[in-house]
């Protein structure tokens, strides 16, 4: 039911853990299956995200996406990771189960909640970046 990449990601999530001098930090939540994800990145004056950390208190998928998601767009720009979709991220990981796309959701959010927060710790909104 889970292809091999879930597995591994899920048993060997990279990127776990918190960012001490973070920039951007977003943190998200799914109300029906109780699950948080927090992002914490480190971006540099060219808006470059030259880290990323999680932490995902949540299911196998959910674990497996902020993974998967992490190692997307470490080294990308801001504008590149805006990009990012929970549908990128599930084909990434060789697809989820349907009724685990919801997971893959999340990692997206979590994405653009940190990306937003930087954002807002600049003094811009991401609109008028
Ligand atoms: Fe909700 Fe996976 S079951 S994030």
């Amino acid at each position: 039911m889970y292809s091999e990449k879930v597995m591994d990601h899920f048993m060997h999530p990279r990127n776990v853990g918190e960012i001490e001098d973070a920039n951007a930090v977003g943190e998200v939540g799914n109300a029906v299956c109780g699950d948080i994800m927090k992002m914490y990145m480190k971006i540099n004056d060219d808006g470059v995200i030259e880290d990323v950390k999680f932490k995902t208190f949540g299911c196998g998928s959910a674990i497996a996406s902020s993974s998967m998601a992490t190692e997307m767009i470490k080294g990308k720009t801001v504008d590149e990771a805006l990009q990012l979709t929970n549908k990128a991220v599930a084909e990434a990981l060789d697809g989820l189960p349907a009724h685990k796309i919801h997971c893959s959701v999340l990692a997206e959010e979590a994405v653009k909640k940190a990306i937003e927060n930087y954002y807002e710790n600049k003094g811009t909104d991401m609109e008028n970046n």
